[in-house]
């Protein structure tokens, strides 16, 4: 099966969340299966001088303000996977975030950027490489959104099925949202502008059209999937979302263990396993130094990593450090965002040096470091498509405290009695979305910490635990074969 994943972002070139993480893990484990899988990325500048073997394809014609356009075939470093890279200067030869500016304002001409992305795609499966054509075009995020409605286009125009389409929502908080005139540039059917197409609210959204015109969209957890079929996670689409329920899976993401596995992880301070965990403490005590906490083996240490957004429910955490502190817990964060949440980390950090260490900004080697040493992972998200680093928690034996929704409440199984006694408890689960739901949550995380015995238990559990790339690859294959014929 010849498979085309598009996308924006791909580890290790280009990351600003988990979607890189996922575009990266998946088409290996398709490969594995016997797929040819490939991916195909907008060629900003880390993508486009990172990609390995680079050979010319095709020349296009000037297209959505790009004067030159030139398709290269190459590999992606590391994994090897087959990578087609769209280089035209004048919409991604731009420094820094690949959606926005240094003023974190999205482009102006974000519409015909991504436009460009979805539209070679199509060109793809009409034969723009001689030597291969997919059978499946994946598109992942509003990103790749048109993807499925320039296939239909020219399916239209040519009267004939080129390629079967899955679409896959990372989030549906982000939408590819545009104004109706921006539709005027963007080279589709008049009539796509419509209720039943592009359109949405009056104006074009991106999101929409992958979940209007795929052949089946996908999203990165079972309740997610389910989730967005109701009003409070629907973002107004839900309608749309229901009457395609048939056509809609959840299926789960899943860890690259070439990436994150405590045993061979190079970043980390010493490696280890569920059988033997004396190296945690080491790489515990290595990140308390690095980032200037007390040197205290016997705190739990609490962590983030993470976006800084609303989506991650950080307002919570923030109400509930002073006590975390009180109980003579440490806490540390990486991650960047709004500026109102790191203003507001960096200022608990000031007032707590020796048990609250804050590092804005983005930071691979640390993030492996952070997970690694630390005792609690919170990821107390508002809502949570998929979550991927309650599952690196899980991995490295950093116990996992989640809200229950979305990945999070696929993935973690809380401490409660039964489950420590049935010896399924791999974390900590709570469920109102509010500080004190938080904190007893964070309470029976201490409690538990000092029952050395059961925090063994489940840590164990929890490392044990099988999130590997081949049971997702293994669902969307079966998926592509029911759209392929
Ligand atoms: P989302 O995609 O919503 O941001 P996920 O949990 O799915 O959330 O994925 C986030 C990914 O980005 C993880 O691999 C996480 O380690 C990484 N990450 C987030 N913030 C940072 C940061 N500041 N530095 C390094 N890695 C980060
Ligand atoms: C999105 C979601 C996150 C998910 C990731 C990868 O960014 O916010 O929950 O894990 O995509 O699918």
């Amino acid at each position: 099966m010849r498979v085309l994943h598009v996308c924006a972002e791909v580890y290790p070139l280009l990351k600003t969340g988990g979607l890189a993480d996922v575009t990266a893990g998946l088409p290996p484990a398709q490969v594995e299966l016997g797929c040819d899988a490939r991916i195909l990325l907008p060629g900003f500048p880390d993508i486009r001088d990172g990609i390995r073997d680079r050979k010319l394809v095709a020349e296009l014609p000037p297209r959505f303000g790009a004067d030159v356009i030139r398709l290269y075939y190459g590999v992606l470093p590391e994994s090897g996977i087959a990578a087609y890279v769209i280089d035209a200067p004048a919409l991604y030869d731009r420094p820094g975030n690949p959606y926005a500016d240094a003023n974190r304002q999205p482009y102006q001409d974000n519409h015909r950027r991504f436009a460009l992305l979805s539209w070679v795609a199509a060109r793809l499966a009409q034969g723009l490489d001689s030597f291969w054509q997919p059978q499946i075009v994946h598109g992942h995020d509003w990103h790749a959104g048109l993807m499925p409605a320039y296939l239909r286009a020219a399916e239209q125009s040519t009267g004939q099925k080129l390629a079967a389409s899955v679409f896959t929502v990372h989030n549906l908080a982000y939408q590819g949202m545009f104004s109706h005139q921006a539709f005027s540039e963007l080279d589709l059917p008049a009539g796509y502008f419509d209720v039943d197409g592009v359109e949405f609210h009056g104006q074009l959204s991106f999101l929409k059209a992958g979940l209007y015109y795929a052949d089946k969209i996908t999203t990165v957890s079972p309740t997610y999937a389910r989730e967005i079929h109701g009003h409070e996670q629907g973002y107004g689409l839900h309608g749309l979302l229901q009457r395609r329920s048939q056509d809609l899976h959840g299926i789960l993401n899943g860890v690259d263990d070439t990436v994150w596995h405590p045993t061979a992880d190079a970043l980390i301070a010493a490696r280890y396993d569920s059988r033997s965990i004396a190296g945690k403490s080491k790489c515990k005590a290595a990140l308390q130094q690095q980032t200037g906490l007390a040197v205290r083996g016997n705190a739990p240490l609490f962590c983030v990593v993470s976006r800084l957004t609303e989506q991650k429910g950080l307002g919570l955490i923030l109400a509930v450090l002073p006590d975390i502190v009180r109980r003579g817990g440490q806490f540390v964060l990486l991650g960047s965002g709004d500026a109102d949440l790191e203003d507001a980390f960096r200022a608990c950090a000031a007032a707590h040096p020796e048990s609250v260490a804050v590092t804005i900004g983005y930071d691979e080697a640390l993030s492996h470091r952070i997970i690694a040493g630390s005792d609690v992972i919170l990821v107390p998200s508002r809502f949570e498509p998929c979550g991927l680093t309650q599952l690196y928690g899980l991995k490295y034996g950093t116990l996992p405290l989640v809200r229950s929704v979305g990945g999070l409440a696929d993935t973690v199984v809380d401490s409660a009695l039964e489950n420590l006694a049935d010896d399924s408890a791999t974390g900590f689960v709570f469920g109102r979305f509010d500080d004190r739901a938080l904190d007893v949550a964070v309470r029976r995380a201490f409690a538990l910490y000092d029952r050395k015995a059961d925090w063994k238990q489940v840590q164990k559990r929890g490392m044990q635990q099988r999130f590997g790339w081949d049971t997702a690859a293994t669902q969307y294959v079966s998926l592509y074969r029911q759209i392929a014929a």
